[in-house]
C-alpha cells in the first residue's frame, strides 16, 4: 500500500485540503494518522468493524487491547454510551478537549473489535486543532491507538509514524510535533470511586481539583501482580531499539554505573536530564529536558526511547524522574520500557 503523507500546512486553504482528502479516506473506511496533543493516533470509522480490524492489522496489535474512540463533540458521547454519571459530566466540562479517556458503559454501538468484547468503551475528546478538524469534518467517532507498531514507543512526530507504519496504512497527516508526549489519562469511571488505569498527560493533582475521591489502579503499583484493568497495561510496550536500563539512584550512582559499564566495553548511550547530561563525559548522550521541568521531559520522552539505533549500541542507560505530577506517567512508561532496572540500594 502506498502511504500518502502530508506536508505540514501554512496556510488555511492548504489545511482545509488536507483535511478534506484524509477524511475522504476514513469515510471510505481507510486508516489515517493524525497528530493529536498527546501523541500521533492511528484513525479509523469506531462504527466499522472492517475499518477497526485494519487498525490491529497495521499495528500488529493483540485484538484484545481496546481502542479509545475520539469525539469532537458531546453529542457523540451520548451516542455511545448507556449513562453518563455525574462525575463524568463533571470532568468533560473541566479537562475536554484535552488528554483525558474516561472509560464510560457501552450501548455496543461502536463496532465490536474497538471494545475488544468489553462492556465499557475508553472515550477522549482531542485538543489538537487538526484531530478536532479530522473529526468535524467525517462526522465519525474516529478510533485511534498510538500511530506506532505494537510494542514500540509512541510517535510524537510524524516521522515516528512513517518509520514504524510505512506501506502499512493509507495516510499520515504531519502537524510537526505533538506537546503533551505522553498519552491521556485512562480513568475507569464506571466505579463509584473513579479509578485511574493508565496515569498520563492529566495528572491525578489536577483531577484532585475537581473530584475527591479517585484512586491508582493496584495493578499500576505491582505490574506482575493483578491483572491490569486497562488491557493495554500487560503487553510490552515503548521498548527502544536497544534494551533499556532504567537507574533509580542518585547523580553518583548514575555515573558509576555509566563507567562500569564502560569500562566491560559495552557500547552504552544514555537518555538523562539536562542536569545530569552536563555532568556526564559521554559521546553517547541525549537529554530530555529539565527534571524540574517534567512537562518537557514527557514532551521528550519518546523522541528520546527512539533516539538510539540497535547497530549502534549495546545497551541504554535511562535516569529515573521525580513521581508526581505528569512524572507519574514518565516513570510508568520507562518501567515498562525497561529490560532491566538498577536500583540503588
Ligand atoms: O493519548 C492517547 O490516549 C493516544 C492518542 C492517540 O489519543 N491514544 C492511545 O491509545 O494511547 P492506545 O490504544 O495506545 O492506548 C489505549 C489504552 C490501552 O491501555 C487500552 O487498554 C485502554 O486504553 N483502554 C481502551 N479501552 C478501554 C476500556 N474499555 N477499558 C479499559 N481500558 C481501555
Ligand atoms: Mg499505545
Amino acid at each position: 500500500m502506498q502511504t500518502k503523507r502530508w506536508q505540514r500546512t501554512t496556510t488555511i486553504n492548504e489545511q482545509h485540503h488536507v483535511i478534506e482528502e484524509a477524511a475522504a479516506l476514513l469515510r471510505d473506511q481507510q486508516v489515517v494518522a493524525f497528530p493529536t496533543e498527546t501523541v500521533y493516533g492511528l484513525g479509523a470509522d469506531a462504527t466499522s468493524e472492517t475499518a477497526v480490524q485494519r487498525i490491529f492489522e497495521a499495528k500488529g496489535r493483540p485484538a484484545d487491547n481496546p481502542l479509545i474512540v475520539h469525539v469532537g463533540d458531546r453529542s457523540q458521547v451520548e451516542q455511545l454510551v448507556t449513562h453518563i454519571s455525574e462525575i463524568a459530566d463533571k470532568l468533560m466540562d473541566q479537562f475536554w478537549p484535552g488528554p483525558l479517556t474516561l472509560v464510560l458503559p457501552s450501548n455496543h454501538k461502536a463496532a465490536r473489535n474497538v471494545t475488544a468484547g468489553l462492556d465499557t468503551v475508553a472515550i477522549r475528546m482531542p485538543s489538537d486543532p487538526i484531530a478536532l478538524a479530522l473529526l468535524k469534518e467525517t462526522g465519525l467517532p474516529l478510533a485511534a491507538p498510538s500511530a506506532n507498531r505494537s510494542g514500540r514507543p509512541s510517535p510524537t512526530d510524524a516521522a515516528h509514524v512513517q518509520q514504524d507504519l510505512d506501506g502499512r496504512i493509507a495516510g499520515i497527516v504531519d502537524g510537526g510535533p505533538t506537546g503533551v508526549g505522553v498519552e491521556s489519562t485512562v480513568l475507569d469511571c464506571t466505579t463509584e470511586v473513579p479509578i485511574i488505569l493508565r496515569p498520563g498527560g492529566v495528572t491525578k493533582e489536577d483531577l484532585e481539583t475537581f473530584i475527591p475521591n479517585i484512586v491508582m489502579d493496584p495493578a499500576l503499583a505491582d505490574q506482575a501482580e493483578d491483572q491490569p484493568k486497562s488491557p493495554g497495561m500487560k503487553y510490552t510496550h515503548y521498548a527502544p531499539e536497544a534494551p533499556l536500563w532504567l537507574v533509580e539512584g542518585d547523580d553518583e550512582f548514575f555515573r558509576h554505573q555509566l563507567e562500569s559499564m564502560k569500562a566491560k566495553g559495552q557500547r552504552v548511550a544514555v537518555i538523562a536530564s539536562r542536569e545530569l547530561s552536563g555532568q556526564l563525559n559521554h559521546e553517547y548522550v541525549t537529554s530530555c529536558g529539565s527534571r524540574k521541568q517534567l512537562k518537557e521531559v514527557a514532551g521528550e520522552l519518546y523522541r528520546a526511547l527512539r533516539y538510539y539505533k540497535k547497530a549502534d549500541v549495546d545497551l541504554i542507560l535511562c535516569e529515573s524522574f521525580p513521581e508526581h505530577g505528569v512524572g507519574v506517567a514518565i516513570m510508568n512508561r520507562l518501567r515498562k520500557a525497561a529490560t532491566q532496572k538498577i536500583i540503588q540500594y
